[in-house]
């Protein structure tokens, strides 16, 4: 029997130290928590057997605090490509068993590596992270090596999709690079996402609060608005990441993958004509409408529990990918509020950085008035929308389904926002202002001098009502391109869509826009 070559024994007794990670202690520590490991994250969320490894060697420089007494490889982070539904990815997973996953310099070089990599390939990036963020005993080295994620995260963006998997305690930089990604995913109980942890709370302002009420997923999925959807375990977060991918192109320069579908395009739902009350101050909901008409069970809604006011999500209309935005007329009867215009905001760019359409259904009575948001800047949020829809170039197609006033009309990806393709249900009202609240400024002093005030404001609500709360007003002026049957909606869009498909619309060069924000 040949030996082997000791120097190939070597190798494979590196490999094998590469993959103990923190050691025994520590990783039954993490399974301990209910968690994966690094690598078996990475192997889950991957086709199987497509994962590649790189620099597994790496460990980290400097001996600050006696860092070079424990020298790990790998250095707390595994770096690599695979593949998802055998497209190409690029991924980095932290492992929580070195140093808590803490960045240091040489993991931000890992990681900064196959961010580029990703970028030069037209790949999308996932990054599962586990984290105590910079490692404190490298100092500005380490805030130094965040410096150089955030500003690939923020050059990448809307160039590749990046996606972030919260799977662990993510503190400073690692929950600032997820904020500047696509996508977060975090895991109940298990994730939690912020800036300084409960105990550096307590020492600077004597606040006392644990780690769930402080960062965890009902917070960032529900108050703050900062993660997009948490699952009930890792294998759910890891599933979703890749589901996600399944609606996105790999990078701006393709169209998203396009997926048979058996849903007919000529589908017409009956129900459709029956959902909006004759009263148009009852409710419907909103998330119905649209399940009906997308293609059957492809509806991906993003940010469920915040602003719920409005709506936003993924879906497939004849096969091809869409953005959705509307209102739940049932969720504070579909008003605009600062929440609601930036989660609108946000989605609509990522939706026009990577060529995905996108068709909005309307149905808000304008924007929330009140103190609060004005002081708060409703001003420069609801701006923010404004610029969104003005500035995107995909196709857009608008369905407004029955209030569209005053600023709801406009920024709801209004026609001349530069929607391509606007319909109107015949229960769709557009105005100014409501039938009472028009009837109240324009007629103020014919209604005070009246001698039954309140019966004037009726009559004269009636009047107004008759002509502007219906869509014939609009049409008549070119605002909206038809008024249909709601039934007729899916094989309108599908048919507005399959014409915009090569919709061409260059914007003027510049270095970029001044979004507020
Ligand atoms: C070095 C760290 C570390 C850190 C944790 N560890 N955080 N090592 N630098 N920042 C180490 C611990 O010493 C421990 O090592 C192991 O990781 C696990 O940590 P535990 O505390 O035992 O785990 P747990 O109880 O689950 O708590 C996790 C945690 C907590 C919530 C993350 O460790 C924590 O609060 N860490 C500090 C977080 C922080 O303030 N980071 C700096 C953020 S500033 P052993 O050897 O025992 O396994 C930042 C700047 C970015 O990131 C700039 C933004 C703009």
């Amino acid at each position: 029997m040949i030996e082997e070559d000791p120097r190939i024994l070597e190798l494979r007794k590196m490999r094998a130290r590469a993959i103990e990670g923190g050691g025994a202690e520590r990783t039954a520590r993490q399974k301990a928590k209910g968690k994966m490991t690094s690598r078996e994250r990475v192997e889950k969320l991957l086709d199987p057997g497509t994962f590649n490894e790189l620099e597994p060697f790496i460990t980290h420089q400097g001996d600050e605090m006696h860092l070079l007494t424990e020298t790990y490889l790998g250095d707390g982070v595994i770096t690599g490509y695979g593949q998802i539904d055998g497209r190409t990815v690029y991924v980095y997973s932290q492992d929580f068993t070195i140093y808590g996953g803490t960045l240091s310099e040489m993991q931000s070089h890992k990681i900064c590596r196959v961010m580029d990599l990703a970028v030069r390939n037209g790949a999308p990036f996932i990054s599962l992270i586990d984290s105590g963020g910079a490692r404190i005993q490298e100092g500005v080295r380490s805030l130094g090596g965040y410096a150089e994620i955030f500003r690939r995260n923020a050059q990448y963006s809307g160039v590749v999709p990046q996606i972030s998997v919260m799977l662990g305690p993510c503190a400073g930089g690692a929950a600032y690079s997820p904020a500047l990604t696509d996508l977060i995913i975090m895991v109940e109980k298990q994730s939690f996402m912020f800036l300084t942890g409960p105990e550096v709370i307590k020492a600077v302002t004597g606040e006392v609060i644990d780690a769930e009420s402080l960062g965890g997923t009902d917070i960032h999925t529900g108050v703050s608005g900062v993660a997009h959807l948490a699952m009930h375990s890792e294998q759910e977060a890891l599933a979703m990441a890749r589901y996600f991918l399944s609606y996105l192109p790999s990078n701006n320069v393709e169209n998203p993958p396009y997926a048979k579908t058996a849903d007919p395009a000529t589908r017409m739902d009956e129900e459709l004509n029956h959902i909006i009350p004759l009263d148009p101050t009852s409710p419907y909901i909103m998330h119905q409408v649209i399940e009906r008409i997308v293609d059957q069970g492809t509806f991906l809604e993003l940010q469920p529990n915040w602003a719920r006011n409005a709506i936003i999500g993924l879906a497939r209309i004849g096969g091809h990918s869409v953005g959705i935005v509307g209102q739940e007329p049932a969720a504070m009867a579909g008003v605009i509020d600062i929440d609601a215009s930036d989660k609108m905001t946000r989605f609509v760019r990522m939706c026009d950085c990577f060529n995905i359409p996108i068709v909005t259904f309307v149905d808000s009575p304008g924007f929330l008035p009140g103190i609060a948001q004005e002081h708060s800047g409703i001003i420069r949020h609801g701006a923010k929308l404004l610029y969104a829809y003005s500035e995107a170039t995909v196709p857009k197609v608008c369905i407004i389904t029955r209030k569209a006033y005053g600023g709801a009309y406009v920024v709801m990806s209004s026609k001349y926002l530069g929607t391509d393709v606007t319909y109107a249900w015949p229960s769709a009202e557009i105005a100014v202002l409501g039938a009472e609240g028009a009837a109240n400024i324009l007629f103020k002093r014919q209604i005070e001098a009246a001698s039954d005030p309140a019966a004037e404001r009726k009559k004269l609500a009636e009047e107004y009502r008759a002509k502007f709360n219906n869509p014939y007003y609009a049409a008549s002026g070119g605002y909206v391109d038809d008024i249909i049957e709601p039934k007729e909606t899916r094989p309108k869009i599908i048919a507005a869509l399959s014409a915009l498909r090569d919709k061409f619309a260059p914007a003027p060069p510049r270095k970029h826009g001044n979004i507020p924000v």
